[in-house]
């Protein structure tokens, strides 16, 4: 096995070199990604050659996919495990994927779900000339650099998780019966590591239990800046696949010209119920 592991030198991230995507990973580079992807949060893989054959066996070595939640009607696929995220429009002018234009706030991807994915992994297609990077954060270390007060505010609250697909931005709450979410708890217990983590996010958390309206907005509003944190940046290349942990970060994407086409292929890892740190 001529697996190696290169730190990208922040809390999370490493790149994977010496490893081929395209081909069955052997049972000790498995147990070797999966090691690497514990510790580091979010794999980078560089010149990988994936058609979409390929692209659906990538992360077996991880788990097994998962079926995509995003109704057909808000894609512009509708594929059960390899989605398309871009702005590129057909000749009909209908977006061929999701997400198109502009940036997007911080997010955990699926947590408006009983069940989130595990991981996400995203594959570079067609890249536009400049912007679309996407950014991690790394939610451990948003934990512990909460001070004490906040902490102690946070802990035991579930924090109402909602993803309006139609926009980008703040969750609509008065149309919260037409629209996917879901009760998470505030700071989850990493299954694996026991590393704690803060599950709030600015595009899809829109409460705390066992506060009003206004104390919960509040608490929101104090939490946000220690999650909206850039630990990796990543500047995409053609061929990159990049794979994270959506217990452990958060992700956001930067601003690029409309003019311009992107297109990233997206799969997902089932996960499982979310442990809250502090039952
Ligand atoms: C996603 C996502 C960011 C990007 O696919 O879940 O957040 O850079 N994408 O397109
Ligand atoms: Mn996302």
């Amino acid at each position: 096995m001529s697996m190696q592991t290169i730190p990208l030198g922040g809390s999370i991230g490493a790149e994977i070199c010496g490893v081929d995507l395209s081909r069955p990973v052997d049972s000790e580079t498995a147990e070797a990604l999966r090691d690497a992807w514990h510790r580091f949060a979010l794999l980078v893989f560089r010149d990988q050659a994936l058609d979409d054959g390929a692209l659906r066996r990538s992360a077996r070595w991880l788990g097994d996919a998962s079926t995509i939640s995003m109704p057909t009607d808000r894609r512009g696929d509708n594929d059960s495990a390899l989605a398309l995220v871009s702005n590129i429009l057909d000749a009909a002018g209908k977006p061929i994927g999701a997400l198109g234009d502009g940036d997007m706030w911080f997010h955990h991807d699926n947590s408006f779900t009983p069940e989130p994915d595990k991981a996400t992994f995203l594959y570079a297609v067609e890249l536009p000339s400049t912007g679309g990077d996407t950014l991690f954060g790394d939610c451990a270390a948003a934990w512990d650099a909460l001070p004490d007060d906040l902490k102690a505010d946070v802990q035991r609250r579930r924090v109402l998780q909602v993803y309006d697909y139609t926009v980008r931005e703040k969750p609509d709450l008065t149309r919260l019966d037409e629209t996917p979410h879901c009760w998470q708890p505030a700071v989850v217990e990493h299954p694996v590591t026991g590393r704690k983590a803060l599950y709030v996010d600015p595009l899809m958390s829109a409460a705390l239990d066992g506060l009003s309206e206004q104390a919960s907005r509040d608490l929101l509003e104090a939490l946000f800046p220690y999650i909206e944190r850039t630990d990796y940046r990543h500047q995409w290349r053609l061929g990159d696949y990049v794979i994270w942990d959506n217990r452990l970060t958060v992700h956001a994407r930067t601003d690029f010209p409309a003019t311009d086409r992107r297109l990233l292929k997206r799969g997902k890892i089932r996960g499982e119920t979310l442990t809250p740190a502090f039952p």
